[in-house]
């Protein structure tokens, strides 16, 4: 069984006549080929189509996984772009939750309960609504002090996913999102953690929130099978379009630091999103 998810097989438009009006999403544009670095981008009209097509893929990559290794090893992103997505994967038919294992890219330094945290609203939005059970829910400790946490966590994900003899684990797939400044996960512009060659999470400090976070690093996120980049809104276009077409500068642009070794990387995003990429 290959291991391509449906939707990412690629009907590349080179042609520059796909003009702007495309964009503004009157209909599914999947850009393959059209980027310096490679980069396979699906444009969605909106938010909530890209919702089912993020919430599509992810469902598809699980029936592949639990296929091929007997479980699903997935870890989810935080913000508020993939609520909707876990909402809509709450309802999908036939998915074998208790072969789920469910990890999270990145946390806040906070508690479970707390409105900030990326478990929390994972449980809101997914969690609580299932049939039941996942196999494994592994949320990060964000309560615990942010070193301890991450060091924990590293432990808990190393015990619980196989690395393939790579030395390290594999996830099936790693969602993740982008912030107007480019970050993803919580890998910040400028941050030390994006040197990071050896952990697979670090805790980093956040000036601008004055906070802690907890995150994978990229070596992790690198060695997903499966990568999905979700983005949505127009607050989004300019730094969507640098990361894109402009030139490769991971420190001040972290989400261009994904590059999956031998891993599937796709960008879902909307219309609003996608407005400015130069084509
Ligand atoms: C977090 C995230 C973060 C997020 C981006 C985009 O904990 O905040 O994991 O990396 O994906 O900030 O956030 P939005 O989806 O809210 O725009």
């Amino acid at each position: 069984m290959t291991e391509t998810v449906p939707g990412t097989r690629s009907e590349s438009r080179r042609d520059s006549k796909a003009g702007r009006d495309d964009l503004a999403g009157k209909q599914t544009l999947n850009l393959a080929g059209a980027f310096p670095r490679g980069d396979k981008v699906i444009v969605q009209p909106n938010r909530s189509e890209l919702a089912d097509t993020a919430a599509g893929m992810v469902a598809a990559a699980s029936l592949i996984s639990i296929e091929l290794r007997g479980a699903f090893n997935v870890a989810l992103a935080g913000g508020s772009t993939p609520g909707p997505v876990y909402e809509r994967l709450a309802t999908v038919p036939d998915i074998d939750w208790k072969r789920w294992r469910i990890f999270w890219s990145d946390e806040r330094c906070v508690s479970p309960e707390h409105a900030d945290s990326n478990y929390r609203m994972v449980r809101e939005t997914l969690l609580d609504r299932l049939p039941l059970a996942p196999g494994l829910v592994a949320r990060m400790p964000g309560e615990l002090p942010p070193e301890r946490a991450a060091n924990s966590y590293e432990e808990t994900i190393r015990e619980n996913v196989s690395s393939d003899g790579t030395g390290i684990p594999r996830f099936d797939l790693i969602l993740l999102g982008m912030g107007d400044d480019g970050h993803t996960a919580s890998l910040f512009p400028g941050s030390q953690v994006l040197k990071e060659n050896d952990r697979l999470v670090a805790a980093d400090y956040v000036n601008k929130f004055d906070a802690y976070r907890l995150t994978f690093t990229y070596p992790l996120i690198n060695a997903g099978r499966h990568v999905l980049v979700l983005v949505s809104g127009a607050s989004k276009a300019a730094t969507l379009n640098a990361v894109l077409t402009g030139p490769r500068q991971p420190g001040a642009l972290p989400v261009q630091g994904v590059q999956p070794t031998t891993g599937q990387f796709r960008w879902i995003v909307d219309a609003d999103a996608a407005q400015n990429i130069d084509r």
